[in-house]
């Protein structure tokens, strides 16, 4: 499942770059909206190799700077070598842990990025109570995760998405994670907001689609994305036959079989909740 080093789950390089190249202009427009100052001083835990720390930078002159941590001493290398080539000077990435960084690191920032991260951490309600404590006055924390029920695959024969669905209902109720990796993970996001008590709590939530004909890799997406159902079925599903028709679905057997992809009526879509939370005046 696109493990790191350190054994994340979705979480290598190459899978995070074809993600990011995949959905680059829905990226780029997520940023320009969330309205970055030049001199802000930007914390982002969980950078992987850095698509994002990038993409931000670029809002972000010498007056301010942006501290990107990850616990993955790969994924820093990797974004150290392509700082050098960019010549980005406004970065730091840091190997670190988020809980050892908060209490090693005693500075104050204006946002704090938390892109597809919360969802891998053990306590993400009282990281997220530190991390409002280390906000400057007006500051923010951004935070972007995903739920593996928000996805629509269609067309598929409705009894099978009707199993499909109670599969991942009862792996949800069982708080089933992929590794350190809750793919339910968008759903508790709103009773995890709304334990923190004193803050304003805003969405900026997108969705990503794909219709009729797919490229290679849009096609190579999708069919990762359907993996990780597949691999909830294999403990949670009701019937035996259902992971196997559940893959047929996605990867042909022999190369004259059809795929959900050579559909007409094809459509991919997912949602990316996204959430801009600040301590109340
Ligand atoms: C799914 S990747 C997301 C990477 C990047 N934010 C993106 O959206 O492309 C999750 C990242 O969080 C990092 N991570 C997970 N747990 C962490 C922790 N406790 N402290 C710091 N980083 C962590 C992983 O190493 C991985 O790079």
């Amino acid at each position: 499942m696109h493990k790191n080093n350190s054994g994340l789950a979705l979480s290598h390089t190459h899978w995070l770059d074809d993600h990011h190249a995949l959905k680059y202009s829905m990226r780029a427009s997520l940023i320009d909206q969330l309205r970055f100052s030049t001199n802000e001083e930007v914390l982002e835990i969980g950078c992987g190799a850095g698509n994002w720390t990038f993409l931000i930078s670029d809002y972000i002159d010498h007056e301010g700077h942006i501290t990107a941590i990850d616990i993955d001493s790969e994924s820093i290398s990797i974004a150290n070598n392509r700082q050098n080539l960019l010549a980005k000077k406004n970065i730091t990435f840091e190997e670190s842990e988020i809980n050892h960084f908060l209490n090693e690191d005693n500075r104050q920032f204006d946002t704090i990025i938390l892109f597809n991260t919360l969802s891998y951490l053990k306590t993400p309600q009282s990281t997220l109570n530190n991390l409002l404590k280390k906000l400057r006055s007006g500051g923010r924390i951004i935070i972007k995760d995903t739920d593996i029920s928000s996805d629509l695959y269609w067309p598929i024969c409705p009894e099978i998405l009707g199993k499909v669905s109670t599969a991942l209902l009862k792996a949800a109720k069982n708080n089933v994670k992929t590794g350190s990796y809750d793919p339910f993970f968008a759903r508790k996001l709103p009773s995890i907001l709304s334990s923190l008590g004193n803050v304003t709590i805003d969405t900026h939530s997108q969705a990503f689609t794909l219709i009729g004909s797919t490229t290679r890799e849009e096609k190579y997406y999708i069919q990762q994305n359907a993996s990780l159902v597949a691999n909830i079925l294999k403990t949670n599903a009701s019937d035996n036959n259902l992971l196997a028709n559940w893959k047929k679905i996605f990867f042909p057997s022999r190369i004259t079989e059809k795929t959900i992809f050579d559909s007409i009526d094809f459509i991919y879509s997912m949602t990316e909740f996204i959430f801009e939370i600040k301590n109340k005046k």
